[in-house]
Order: C-alpha cells, then structure tokens, then sequence
C-alpha cells in the first residue's frame, strides 16, 4: 500500500534545497559509492578505519585503571550508588528457570504483539535478575572482591543501566524506574506524569498498549570514555547487545515474548528519562509482553 503522505519522499527526484553537503539528496546506495571513492564523508568509516587504534592517550588511560585496579575500586562500593528508600522496591526471588538451553534458543524470536495480560512482579524479577542482575560469582582481583554479573562487561565496569517502563505489571504503578542489579530492586523515576507510550517508538508495528514493560538501555559517556576512549562505544554498543541477547532468551524462557528496537524515538524517551543529551544516552530499546 502507497503511503500517500510519504510518497514525495519515496520519488528519487525529490531533492531538499537545505542540506549545504547535498548527502540528504542521495539515496544511501549513491552516498555508500561516494564514501568507498572518498568523495564524502562517513562518521561510520571514519570510526571504523580508526576503532583499536591505541593512541597514547588511551595507553596512558588504560594502564591507568588497571594498574590502580579502578574497576575493582568502584565494583566493591557500587552498592552505595544505589538508592534504598521509602519508594524503593525490592524484587521478590527469581523464579527457577527450568527451560532447556537448546529449547530457549529454538524458540526465541522477536514478539511484537501481546495477548495483554499483565506479568506477575515474581516474572519480572525473574527476567530482570537473569539477563541483568547479579550472578553471585565473585571475583578476586589483587584482593578487591567484585561482584560479576549475568553478562560480560569491557574492563568490568557495566557502564550500561536499565531503565524500565512498567505498563501491565501487578502491583507497580505505571511509570519509569531504575533497576539497581546490586539490591535487585526498582528505583522510581517518574511514576507522577503520565506518557504517551505511542511516542515511544517510530511507526507502528509494536503492540506497545498490550506490552507489560519495555526496556531502555542508558549509557553515560564519562562511564568508559575515562579510561576506553573512543573505543567506548564499540564495546558499550556490543556490550547492549549482550544484555538484549540474555534479556532474549530469559523472556521466551519465561513464556514471554519481545523485540529488540532501533527505531525508538531517542531525544523523547531521553526527556522522559530526565536525561541531559550530551552525557547521557539511551542506545537500544526493547519492549516485553505475555505471548502464551
Ligand atoms: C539491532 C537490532 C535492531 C532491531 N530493531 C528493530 C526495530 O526497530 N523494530 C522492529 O520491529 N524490530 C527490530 N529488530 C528485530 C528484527 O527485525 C528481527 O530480529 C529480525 O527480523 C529477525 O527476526 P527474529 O528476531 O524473529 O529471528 C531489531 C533487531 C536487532 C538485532
């Protein structure tokens, strides 16, 4: 089906007049051909060409935080970062996940659309607990004790957090909350001011009214750029990738289904989330809900 109110932009003749390099008025096709000959610029090639390349300011930063145990410093009083008062919620004990690996792996797939019944607080524990919590391992490094998670994170230092917006869940309220993965509890954000959940998203295809929560992954800059550099964000973007693969397989394990998203709307989901735009950034999305 044509969609009418796009169609002038499908037409290949239709150019914009205000974009001074002109790369608007190519499709990605001719720009990509432009890029390989070096005609025009690419931040992707350009981060690509110099991703790995260890300059001496990251040498130095490096060395830095392993030779002062850094990571290891700030895993053993990460707990004082997390927030325990009045509204805190402290997340029931996970439930068993009885499920065969190779079944869960079979089965998982991206669910967009929800029967719309709403997720016990148990269930909810459960997934947030497997695919982001902490595991219980315990690591020594040169006598600090860490705790690790249910993921891998560059130099251990989990610079990624979970924002989560509760839709259908008994007993929470509808609103944004914080997971802190060290007391496996819900922090309130904003539970006061009511959002559109039909803004969160680019387009339609996500049964977001049936959903019963979504998934926001925050990253702060200054969280790995101190010692990582511009490697950063290729290990925090994989690192995201990690966590939505765990948070893939415990949903279906759990009997619920959900969708890894690119196509949310960034600066709205930043403002609701109270984030500042520089610092702070929300880098994938996801969204959950019952399916059986
Ligand atoms: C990085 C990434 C971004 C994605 N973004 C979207 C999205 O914005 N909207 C959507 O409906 N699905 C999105 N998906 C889901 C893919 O469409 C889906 O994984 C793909 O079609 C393969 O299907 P499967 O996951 O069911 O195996 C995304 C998946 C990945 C890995």
């Amino acid at each position: 089906m044509v969609e009418y109110e796009l169609k002038g932009l499908f037409n290949q003749n239709t150019l914009s007049t205000s974009d001074i390099s002109n790369n608007n008025n190519y499709n990605n096709q001719q720009l990509f051909d432009h890029i390989i000959r070096g005609n025009a610029n690419s931040e992707m090639l350009t981060y690509l060409l110099n991703m790995n390349h260890q300059r001496l300011n990251d040498f130095k930063s490096m060395h830095q935080y392993n030779y002062g145990n850094f990571a290891s410093l700030m895993n053993s009083v990460e707990q004082y970062n997390e927030i325990e008062n009045d509204e805190t919620i402290l997340l029931p004990k996970p439930l068993r996940i009885k499920n065969k690996l190779q079944q869960v792996l079979k089965k998982r797939k991206s669910v967009r659309n929800y029967i719309g019944l709403s997720c016990d607080l148990r269930e909810l524990s459960t997934i947030l607990m497997y695919s982001f919590g902490i595991s219980g391992r315990k690591e020594n490094f040169g006598g600090i004790v860490a705790s690790m998670r249910y993921y891998a994170s560059g130099g251990a230092l989990y610079p990624i957090s979970v924002i989560i917006y509760i839709n259908k869940v008994d007993g929470l309220k509808k609103g944004l909350y914080l997971y802190q993965p060290m007391y496996h509890s819900l922090l309130p954000l904003n539970i006061k001011t009511q959002i559109d959940i039909n803004k969160l998203f680019v387009g339609s295809n996500i049964d977001v009214k049936n959903s019963s929560f979504f998934v926001f992954y925050k990253y702060a800059i200054s969280s790995t750029y101190l010692k990582y550099g511009e490697l950063s964000l290729a290990n925090i973007l994989i690192e995201a990738g990690m966590m939505a693969q765990n948070f893939s397989l415990v949903t279906t394990a759990c009997g619920f289904g959900s969708c890894p998203i690119a196509g949310y709307n960034k600066r709205f989901i930043e403002d609701i989330c109270n984030l500042d735009h520089v610092n702070e950034h929300i880098i994938f999305t996801e969204s959950c809900g019952r399916n059986e």
